[in-house]
């Protein structure tokens, strides 16, 4: 299985009619090689001490902010780095906050003592990126503020009470995007296709909100699908070679699972003559055929003037969820040849 960071910069973005044309895949691979090395060292162990903070509290006036990310990955690398730096922009940089960077190493134990370490430590505010790592914020404070970036359907999630009114002390930036576009652009890309392969973590809600949308969109279309769940991302590659022989294509929502094993799922596809589409820009870098999909850069961004509001006195229960309104078409080359299409444009 090769590692396809080579595709990164090759990858295409194009543009849809609303927005600018963003060199999506470009940002993902820079932005997340600067300071993936603070996050991974900031891992589980970290959470189990409390010394090093302890210092920093009696230290100083800085804010406090704790990060916590699902898991190591480009996508929510890139949002984490796009953040502290929007932050920085916004006036403050590491003079003025001190983050305390945690990895959940996509596992619930460890998404748990990282959030009783941010209540022990009573931070100022608390980031989470990805659905699961936010739910575990949630179940651990209603009072310091938390601020999620990147959850697919915050409302499905139980995190806010709807997008405008969050209700409590829990808001941020969803990365939804409109499903139809993506089958819209697999028309273009692969015509004719008479059945998909949905494939994802049925325990991840990001996913369940969206593939309850695919199938309500392929029921319209009379377009059959078949689903393939998996519960961990050492099952994803049995799960791709049982859907290849059943359909035309595969469909990977923005799902954290099928996310960390695309480079599997991407070669099990290739090697049968199967497009997969998903949901992140990422995913098409790590070999996945196409997407219509986001910034996440963009959402980092948006994701620390949240942080910023809140810093200075604004109330979560108050301060809408912010989407993003730009999506870029996002196509992988190498698949693309792989896989015999000819990409025009
Ligand atoms: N949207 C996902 C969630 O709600 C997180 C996410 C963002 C993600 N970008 C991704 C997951 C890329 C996998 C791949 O949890």
């Amino acid at each position: 299985m090769k590692k396809k960071n080579n595709l990164l910069n090759k990858t295409l973005a194009f543009l849809l009619s609303c927005g600018m044309l963003l060199a999506m895949a470009g940002c993902g691979s820079s932005a997340s090689s600067s300071a993936s090395s603070t996050a991974s060292s900031a891992s589980a162990s970290t959470a189990q001490s409390s010394s090093q903070s302890a210092d920093e509290t009696t230290s100083g006036e800085k804010l406090r902010i704790g990060l916590v990310q699902l898991m190591d990955h480009p996508s929510l690398n890139e949002i984490r780095d796009s953040f502290i730096a929007g932050m920085a922009e916004l006036g403050y940089d590491e003079s003025k906050v001190e983050y305390d960077l945690q990895n959940g190493q996509n596992d619930p134990t460890i998404l748990n003592s990282i959030a009783q370490k941010f209540v022990g430590d009573d931070v100022d505010l608390i980031v989470a990126i990805a659905t699961p790592a936010a739910q575990s914020m949630a179940a651990a404070t209603s009072d310091i503020p938390i601020l999620f970036s990147a959850i697919t359907d915050p409302v499905y999630a139980g995190l806010v009470q709807s997008l405008d009114a969050p209700g409590g002390n829990i808001t941020g930036t969803s990365d939804a995007i409109p499903v139809e576009s993506i089958f819209q652009l697999a028309d273009e890309l692969t015509p004719g296709i008479q059945s998909y392969g949905l494939l994802y973590n049925a325990g991840e809600s990001n996913s369940q909100s969206v593939i309850a949308q695919v199938k309500e969109y392929l029921d319209s279309k009379s377009i059959a699908y078949t689903e393939a769940t998996v519960t961990n991302s050492s099952e994803v590659q049995q799960a791709a070679l049982n859907l290849v022989t059943q359909c035309d294509a595969i469909f990977s929502p923005i799902d954290n699972t099928v996310a960390s094993a695309m480079p599997a799922l991407a070669t099990v596809a290739i090697e049968n003559g199967k497009p997969v589409y998903v949901a992140a820009d990422s995913m098409v870098n790590d070999g996945g055929l196409a997407t219509v999909g986001i910034s996440y850069t963009n959402l980092g961004k948006e994701t620390a003037e949240m942080a910023v509001e809140i810093l200075e006195g604004g109330d979560p229960a108050t301060i809408p969820v912010r989407t993003l309104s730009e999506f870029s078409r996002v196509i992988n080359p190498d698949t693309a040849a792989a896989l015999g299409i000819t990409v025009t444009e």
